[in-house]
C-alpha cells in the first residue's frame, strides 16, 4: 500500500518536473549515489569527471545539480554566466571541508615549488589556489603526465592520493583529507563476507583506506566501477563504495549479485549523509522556484577555471 502510495506520488513528481524542464530550458545532471529515484529521471548521470565534462558542453540555460555542493560550483565555474541549482544548499562534504581555504593557503606557501594538484572534492577556493584538478577517474594519468622531477603537493584526499603513489612509484606531499563514508568500511567485515562469497570479487573505490585497497581486485570511479561490473564475467560483487550505485549496477546486469561492502558499524547500508540530503520533492521544488543557486565571485571564478581547464584538456 505504501509502495503504490510512493511510487504514485514520484511518477507525479517526474511528470511536473518534465514538464517544468522544458519550460525552463533545464537539464539535470546527477552523481551515482544520489536517491535512485533522482537517477531515474536525471538527463544525465555519472562520475564527477563525466559531470564536468557534460557541464562544460551543455546548451541548456539552466543547470539542476542532484549532487553536492562542491560539483554544483565545479558547473557554476564552467557555466559563470547560467543559473546552476543545488536542490538541497546544504549538501556539502567532509572531504572538501576537511581542507579549510585559510590553512590550506599556510601550506601552499610554505611549499612554495611544490606543482598543487587537487582533488575535484574541494572548494571552489581549494581549486582557486590549485594549478590542476583531477577526479578519481584521471588522478593517476594526470600524475604520469607531470615531469618526474617537478615536486606535488596532493590535496585533499590522502586516501587517494596514497593509491596514486602506489599506481606511479611517485613520491606526494599529501594534505591529510579524507571522506567520511569511504574510512567507514571493515576490513574484517569485508573479508568474512568473502569466506561467505568465495567466488564474489571486491570491487572498491580510491577514496577507501589501503587497508581496504589492498584486497580489491579492481578499484576505480563510480563509472569505471560500473564499466567492469558490465564487462566481467564474475556473477558476485562486493562493492566498496557508497551504495547509491548498486541502483545502477542492477539495472544493466540483473543477473548477477552486488553486496554492498560492510561498515564498523556492521551495516550495509553506508549512504552519504550530504549526499542524500537532495530528495525527489526538493529536486521538484527547487527547479518550480529556480532556487536554491550557486553564487561564486568572479574572481573565484576566474582563478578556479584555470586548473579545471588543464585537467579537461589533460584528459581528453
Ligand atoms: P567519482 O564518482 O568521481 O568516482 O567520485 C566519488 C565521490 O566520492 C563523489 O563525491
Ligand atoms: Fe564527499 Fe565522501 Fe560524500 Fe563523496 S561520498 S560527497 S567524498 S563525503
Amino acid at each position: 500500500m505504501f509502495y503504490t502510495a510512493s511510487c504514485e506520488k514520484n511518477s507525479n513528481l517526474f511528470s511536473k518536473i518534465q514538464k517544468l524542464k522544458e519550460e525552463k530550458n533545464a537539464i539535470i545532471l546527477a552523481h551515482y549515489y544520489q536517491d535512485s529515484s533522482i537517477q531515474d529521471i536525471a538527463d544525465y548521470l555519472g562520475d564527477s569527471l563525466g559531470l564536468a565534462r557534460k557541464a562544460a558542453a551543455t546548451n541548456a540555460k539552466v543547470i539542476i545539480f542532484a549532487g553536492v555542493h562542491f560539483m554544483a560550483e565545479t558547473a557554476k565555474i564552467l557555466n559563470p554566466d547560467k543559473l546552476v541549482l543545488l536542490p538541497d544548499i546544504e549538501a556539502g562534504c567532509s572531504l572538501a571541508d576537511s581542507c579549510p581555504p585559510e590553512t590550506f593557503l599556510k601550506f601552499k606557501k610554505a611549499h612554495p615549488n611544490y606543482l598543487i594538484i587537487s582533488y575535484i572534492n574541494c572548494s571552489a577556493a581549494i581549486k582557486a589556489m590549485s594549478d590542476i584538478i583531477c577526479t578519481s577517474a584521471n588522478a593517476v594519468d594526470i600524475i604520469k603526465k607531470i615531469p618526474a622531477d617537478q615536486p606535488i603537493l596532493f590535496a585533499p584526499d590522502q586516501n587517494l592520493g596514497r593509491y596514486i603513489m602506489r599506481e606511479t612509484g611517485r613520491e606526494l606531499l599529501l594534505w591529510p583529507g579524507s571522506c567520511v563514508v569511504h574510512e567507514t568500511f571493515s576490513e574484517k567485515k569485508i573479508l568474512q563476507l568473502r569466506t561467505e562469497y568465495p567466488q564474489a570479487q571486491i570491487i572498491a573505490h580510491p577514496e577507501c583506506e589501503p587497508s581496504i585497497l589492498q584486497y580489491a581486485d579492481y578499484i576505480g570511479s563510480t563509472t569505471a566501477l560500473l564499466k567492469y561490473i558490465q564487462k566481467n564475467t564474475c556473477k558476485t560483487f562486493i562493492v566498496t563504495t557508497e551504495t547509491g550505485i548498486l541502483h545502477q549496477m542492477r539495472k544493466s546486469c540483473p543477473d548477477k549479485l552486488f553486496l554492498s561492502a560492510p561498515t564498523l558499524s556492521g551495516c550495509s547500508c553506508n549512504e552519504c549523509p550530504h549526499m542524500r540530503l537532495n530528495t525527489l520533492e526538493k529536486l521538484y521544488t527547487s527547479i518550480k522556484n529556480t532556487s536554491p543557486e550557486i553564487t561564486l565571485t568572479d574572481m573565484i571564478v576566474k582563478k578556479a577555471i584555470n586548473p579545471i581547464e588543464r585537467m579537461l584538456q589533460l584528459s581528453s
